[in-house]
């Protein structure tokens, strides 16, 4: 299996006029063709600003950020438009960013294989494969502005995956979304892949569309830390060495405090130390 996404290290700074946020700071992904991964953690951890990278939207302060092949930090901006328009769907957060509201909903499905290379008879049977797959077929001619915010959403994905992505991208695609609307994006997220392969990275924070990817990862403080995938939760050892401790145990251990370290022949156990007294090993 190749490398669909290959981050190393990847710094992301936002600058504006009077202050500098650093949204990642030494994150590291790795995701294969073909996989299902959600990235969940909490507001300002970085998942927005991680996908933008990967989309091409935004380059690396420092790192490096490889997708399908090209080094996003590196290429021009041609190369980074044909990346984004060919390469990668793209489902921003908020539906409205995703599509134009006047315009009817095959319009909006067809925008979205502008810049592909199909020929128009293939481009039309694909925008019909498309309105098929997420049940809109009857609503082509109505305007988006006139759908539910599930059947919006439906149209978002469809012109996200249109133009046949290896990748594709979803920023909380079911946080406005009722339960039966969030179950059946999910579903439609599981057959991009087995449909036309289609490696899927998705940010989000309900629980539910973690459990249908194949492995979900936590992302604080702009780096990945630990992994779950099925039921099983690993801690992720970044490339420098760090580890994020879970969650739930990481409170035990209170930043800028140290843990003992004890080597045991099959496995390492970390000790919580209360005072700054006992000695590390
Ligand atoms: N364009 C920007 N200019 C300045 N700061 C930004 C910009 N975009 C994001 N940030 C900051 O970078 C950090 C990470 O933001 P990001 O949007 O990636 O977080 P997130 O994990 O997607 O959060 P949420 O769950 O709220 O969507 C935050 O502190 C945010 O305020
Ligand atoms: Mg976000």
């Amino acid at each position: 299996m190749s490398a669909v996404v290959d981050v190393r290290q990847a710094v992301c700074i936002h600058r504006t006029a009077d202050s500098e946020v650093v949204a990642l700071r030494g994150a590291d992904l790795l995701v294969d063709e073909g996989e299902l991964v959600a990235l969940v953690g909490p507001s300002g951890s970085g998942k927005s600003t991680l996908l933008a990278l990967l989309a091409g939207l935004l380059r690396p302060s420092a790192g490096v950020v490889e997708v399908l092949g090209r080094d996003v930090g590196r290429a021009t901006e041609r190369q980074l438009l044909a990346h984004r328009s060919t390469g990668i769907g793209m489902l921003m957060q908020g539906p409205e960013r995703n599509l134009l509201p006047y315009a009817s909903v095959r319009s909006n499905v067809e925008l979205g294989a502008l810049g592909s290379d199909l020929r128009s008879v293939a481009r039309r049977r694909r925008v019909d494969e498309l309105l098929d797959a997420v049940g809109l077929a009857d609503a082509e001619r109505r305007s988006v502005r006139s759908l539910s915010g599930g059947e919006q959403q439906r149209v978002a994905l469809a012109a996200a995956l249109v133009a046949g992505p290896r990748l594709l991208l979803a920023d909380e695609p079911t946080s406005q979304l009722d339960r039966d609307n969030a179950v059946r994006l999910t579903r439609l997220l599981r057959s991009a892949r087995s449909r036309w392969g289609t490696t899927v990275i998705v940010v989000t924070h309900d629980a539910e569309v973690g459990a249908a990817m194949d492995r979900s990862l936590t992302i604080r403080d702009g780096r990945i830390g630990t992994e779950e995938r099925r039921g099983e939760h690993y801690a992720v050892i970044g490339r420098d060495g760090t580890v994020q401790l879970p969650a739930d145990v990481a409170g035990r251990f209170p930043p800028g405090g140290r843990a003992r370290v004890v080597r045991r022949a099959a496995h390492i156990e970390l000790h919580p130390l209360d005072t700054g007294s006992e000695e590390e090993r």
